[in-house]
């Protein structure tokens, strides 16, 4: 996303309150690295995290895009 959209949207997310997502990064996938070796498209996230049908963890947010701008943070 263009800088500048980025920038717009977190004004739109600070002026609603929702500091929820803002900046925060989920958990991440490395923390279990052999389950998500190879994995990169989020409907193969989905296919384990869809609330409807977890094989792991349900994810609150199946409707999200790009599952690993938030999920594949290093491990601090
Ligand atoms: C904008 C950032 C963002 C995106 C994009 C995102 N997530 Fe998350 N995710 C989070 C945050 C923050 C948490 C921790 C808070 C929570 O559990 O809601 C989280 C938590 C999770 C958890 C852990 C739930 C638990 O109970 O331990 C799973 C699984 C998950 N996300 C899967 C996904 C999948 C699959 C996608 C893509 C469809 C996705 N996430 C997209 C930010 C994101
Ligand atoms: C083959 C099934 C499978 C696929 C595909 C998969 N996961 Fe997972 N995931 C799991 C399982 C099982 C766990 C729980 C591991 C544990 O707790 O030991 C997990 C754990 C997680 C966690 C940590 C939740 C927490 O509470 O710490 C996140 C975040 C996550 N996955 C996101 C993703 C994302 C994003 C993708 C796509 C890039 C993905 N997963 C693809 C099965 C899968």
């Amino acid at each position: 996303m263009p800088a500048v959209m980025r920038f717009a949207a977190v004004l739109l997310l600070l002026g609603l309150g929702g500091c929820y997502y803002l900046g925060m990064h989920g958990p991440s996938i490395r923390q279990f690295p052999d389950i998500h070796a190879g994995v990169s498209e989020d409907a193969e996230c989905l296919e384990c995290h869809h609330p409807d049908h977890p094989v792991g963890p349900p994810t609150s947010h199946p409707e999200f895009v790009g599952c690993l701008k938030c999920h594949n943070d290093d491990i601090r």
